[in-house]
């Protein structure tokens, strides 16, 4: 694949174009009338921030903001994949914004110098650089206006679910996950910075009671993880499984890896020139979190609760012992079998 050049300094913005259609919006109001009278007779339950959470072919979906059921519904009838496509799959809270940042950053590599007036990454959220389908995709046509580049997209969707035609693009799928306590936790967190009128505050109590049951949006966690890691194994070259953990003990070699694996590795001279610090550097924790100090992701969803403390094994502050030995007995009876560890 060839790496766009700097010669093309687009913002990731212009590069994807979603206009707002007004024919596309009125039939995407038509479809979701559609799935509320189908989904409503779906089971469904109380659960992350008292929200009512909807079954659908063995996953809980949320009902009430952009995340929700008929977004999902709505994409798997009308999504159309590219075989170029790149996909970042991740259960919420697992890093996402992290692996956003680092695949915009090594497929844009040459294009982007690494200094503010040009770099994305170093004046907006990553969200803005990869997008949602759930968010900004859903009902939209989008296109890239660069040929070179391929479309960058992300998803909380369990595999299953995902659009038919991204299962038979043959594009490429990256799936992140990250220890199921440091996930829990980091939601408590990120929840309770929330603004906006689909949530009530949870104790970590409340929150453990629900997640445990895997009563969460995009739930059960195991689950989700489950299904990305079979598929990765049965089909390496299109999915790679990557843990949170694991890029946080030996990050430059898992950017090379990940590198290889989309079709982008690094060149000798690259490596040489310190081509890969370079963008774990840009990536860091710390570096996103200092650009997104202010402003807001979306209504209600400020940049800076994407940052909070990314550390692993954080959860030790926030969980009982009780707690993490309820879902360490959980996580051993899932993942039996399963070459998962964190
Ligand atoms: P904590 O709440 O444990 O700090 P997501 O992006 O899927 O919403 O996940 C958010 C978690 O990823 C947060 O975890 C956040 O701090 C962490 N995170 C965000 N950017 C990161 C980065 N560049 N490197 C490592 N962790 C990061």
């Amino acid at each position: 694949m060839s790496i766009p050049d700097a010669s093309s300094p687009l913002s990731p913005v212009s590069e994807l174009s979603l206009e707002d259609n007004e024919h596309e919006n009125a039939n995407l109001s038509l479809l979701f009338d559609r799935y509320k009278d189908k989904f409503t007779r779906f089971p469904n339950e109380k659960g992350w921030m008292g929200q009512n959470l909807y079954m659908y072919q063995g996953f809980w979906y949320s009902s009430e903001n952009a995340f929700s059921i008929e977004t999902m519904m709505a994409l798997q009838d009308t999504f159309q994949a590219h075989s170029t496509d790149i996909y970042l799959a991740t259960q919420p809270k697992s890093g996402t914004t992290w692996i956003k940042a680092l695949v915009f950053a090594i497929v844009n590599r040459n294009r982007y110098k690494n200094d503010s007036s040009t770099n994305p990454l170093l004046i907006t959220n990553p969200h803005k650089c990869v997008p949602f389908l759930e968010i900004e995709i859903v009902g939209k046509t989008p296109t890239y206006v660069h040929a070179n580049t391929p479309r960058l997209f992300s998803t909380h969707i369990p595999y299953t679910a995902l659009p038919q035609s991204i299962l038979g693009s043959g594009c490429r799928l990256v799936y992140m996950c990250r220890n199921p306590k440091d996930v829990l936790v980091s939601w408590f967190h990120f929840s309770n910075k929330l603004n906006d009128k689909y949530h009530v505050q949870m104790t970590i109590d409340e929150l453990f009671e629900v997640y445990s049951k895997g009563l969460m949006p995009y739930g059960p966690y195991w689950d989700h993880v489950k299904e990305y890691h079979k598929v990765s194994s049965e089909h390496p070259t299109r999915i790679l499984f990557l843990t949170y953990e694991d890029m946080r003990k030996d990050t430059a070699n898992k950017v090379k890896r990940l590198a290889e694996f989309l079709g982008y590795p690094f060149t000798e001279e690259e490596e040489a020139k310190g081509k890969v610090e370079e963008i774990v550097k840009l990536c860091s924790f710390e570096n996103l979190k200092e650009v997104n100090k202010h402003g807001d992701f979306r209504k209600g969803v400020p940049n800076n609760s994407f940052f909070r403390e990314g550390k692993v094994g954080g959860w030790n502050n926030d969980l009982t012992t009780e707690m993490s030995q309820i879902l360490d007995d959980i996580t051993k009876a899932k993942f039996h079998g399963l070459d998962i560890s964190f």
